[in-house]
């Protein structure tokens, strides 16, 4: 019986050496398994992916194959050579591996969706003539929210942490904008979804990698449960306005997508319309309070559109300062990964002339934070927050930056790039740009203590978008009293 068991024992040992026994072919790029069979380098991955991926570029140059939780991925880091992987849609895939992660985050599959009919609906809906549609209702629920909450007590100053301050004022009046429901209570219920929501983006990461311990996936579950319930209350009834919403859900149907379904599938658009903006905006008003010069420069720049308490939104099209510190900002703080799924063996063509083979199964990583965001060939001083890195001498906006003495196409990336490119981004500028507006015209704002500093950034957020701060900056602010 023993010697039964020792024998399976062994088989199975040997079956699984030949299996995770995969060796590099000379045309492939350096292949590092990491020591843990199957995991790989999955937990540095986890705890702090900008340090780990620095580590593997130091050791192997700006190509290289990781092995992390079973699945091996290949990342490469030459921002010269990102169109090799942003301009190859057929061989390289967006949607499988979105899908994967949409199933662990959110328990959804549409399994005949149709991503492209989407993405046109999204680009109908954020641009052009809806945009500026978007933008004045936006305008109208940030000025409604900081009213009501300053509303009782305009005479006293009131604390609060930025980070908190920011994504709840930005969350809040995205979701009134985007998914308000006429019938239901603003105030009440919007914030109501933003204090799940919260709960959910805390754990977000963890579900995307599979790692939640079982009470960990208690609570997401309860959480997931409530935010479906509290957003189905917006589900439309009978009536079918032209908004982005209605025709979003409409188009479900239309593909035969249930009631369910559709009920998660909001929460996956809540997030990807929401999860960004407030961080982003958190991180822009941190560094100009932290930066009096910036705050100087853009003030000035804002004072001479020549401001009257209600500005139409589309005379503020033209502020270069406002949009090198919102780069500049981006280039700091924005971190995703650009993913694809490996459809075909394939050669990758590096802009110096290298190539690599490339195998089926296997992914591809593109990590734009680290080369070329923070890279300091191309950004001189790349850690310090400079709000002019983006201006020319003459004011205008720049444009040309150099690595290894190549004109580079892709300088920063915060928005990701080629066929995938962010929808949103026009919309989220937007938000951004008219929540700085709002709050540096309504409201007294400052440090409580002047000398703080930028908190850290949250490590294990590396690869998700924007970036979260570790601890936070302490304002206190009031209603300006000549409103
Ligand atoms: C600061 C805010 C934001 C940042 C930094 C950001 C960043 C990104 C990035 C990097 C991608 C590309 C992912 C890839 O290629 O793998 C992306 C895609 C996308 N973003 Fe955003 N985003 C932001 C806000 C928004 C907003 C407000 C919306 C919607 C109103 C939005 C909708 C989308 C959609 C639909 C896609 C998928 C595009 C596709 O399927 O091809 N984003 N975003
Ligand atoms: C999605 O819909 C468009 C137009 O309705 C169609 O041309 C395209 O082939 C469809 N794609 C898939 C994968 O079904
Ligand atoms: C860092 O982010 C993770 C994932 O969002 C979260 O669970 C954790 O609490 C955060 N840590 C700190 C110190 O904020
Ligand atoms: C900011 O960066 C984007 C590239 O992500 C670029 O298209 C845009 O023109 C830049 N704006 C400024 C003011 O540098
Ligand atoms: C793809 O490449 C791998 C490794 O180089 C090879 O073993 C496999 O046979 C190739 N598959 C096809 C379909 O060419
Ligand atoms: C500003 O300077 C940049 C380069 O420094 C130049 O390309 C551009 O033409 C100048 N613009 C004006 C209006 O002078």
């Amino acid at each position: 019986m023993i010697w039964t068991t020792l024998i399976l024992f062994h088989g199975v040992l040997v079956l699984f050496l030949i299996l995770s026994n995969r060796s590099r072919s000379k045309k492939e790029p350096p292949l590092d398994k990491g020591i843990i069979p199957w995991l790989g380098h999955a937990l540095d991955f986890g705890k702090d992916a900008s340090k780990f991926l620095t580590r593997m570029k130091l050791k192997h140059g700006d190509i290289f194959t990781v092995r992390v939780a079973g699945h091996y991925v290949t990342v490469l880091l030459d921002p010269n050579s990102y169109d090799a992987v942003l301009q190859d849609s057929i061989t390289l895939d967006f949607t499988r591996y979105a899908q994967v992660l949409m199933q662990r985050i959110f328990s959804l599959s549409l399994p005949n969706h149709n991503a492209s009919t989407e993405k046109a609906l999204m680009k109908r809906h954020f641009q052009g003539e809806s945009l500026t549609c978007l933008n004045s209702v936006m305008q109208g629920n940030l000025q409604g929210l900081l009213q009501s909450e300053t509303l009782q007590d305009r005479e006293n100053w009131k604390q609060a942490g930025l980070f908190n301050f920011c994504y709840s004022l930005l969350f809040r009046a995205g979701y009134l904008t985007l998914f308000g429901a006429e019938q239901t209570n603003h105030n009440r219920d919007s914030s109501a979804v933003y204090k799940e929501f919260r709960k959910f983006d805390s754990l977000l990461t963890k579900m995307a990698r599979n790692m939640l311990t079982p009470e960990e996936k208690r609570i997401t579950g309860s959480v997931r449960q409530q935010l479906w319930s509290l957003l189905s209350m917006v589900l439309p009834g009978g009536k079918t306005e032209d908004t982005w919403l209605q025709n979003y859900l409409q188009h479900l149907r239309d593909e035969g997508v249930d009631e369910e379904m559709q009920r998660r599938a909001m929460l996956l658009q809540l997030w990807a319309t929401q999860g960004n903006v407030g961080p982003a905006a958190f991180w822009l008003l941190g560094f100009l309070l932290t930066n009096p010069e910036a705050m100087n420069a853009v003030k000035k720049e804002f004072d001479s559109l020549s401001l009257q308490a209600d500005l139409p939104f589309d005379k503020l099209q033209n502020t270069p300062v406002f949009d090198s510190v919102l780069n500049e900002t981006l280039r700091l703080t924005a971190a995703p990964f650009i993913t694809r799924e490996v459809l075909r063996n394939k050669t990758l063509c590096m802009a110096d002339g290298r190539e690599y083979a490339i195998r089926r199964g296997d992914r591809m990583c593109l990590f734009p934070y680290i080369s070329p965001q923070m890279d300091p060939e191309i950004h001189q001083e790349p850690e310090k927050f400079k709000y002019d890195r983006f201006l020319n001498s003459n004011g205008s906006e720049r444009r040309v930056f150099y690595k290894g003495g190549k004109r580079l196409k892709y300088y920063t990336m915060p928005w990701g790039a080629g066929k995938n490119e962010c929808v949103g981004r026009h919309f989220a500028i937007s938000c951004i740009k008219q929540f700085l507006l709002t709050v540096l015209t309504r409201l007294d704002l400052e440090l409580c203590d002047p000398h703080s500093a930028m908190p850290k950034v949250n490590a294990s957020r590396y690869g998700f978008g924007v970036l979260q701060p570790e601890g936070d900056l302490e304002i206190r602010y009031k209603l300006r009293c000549t409103l």
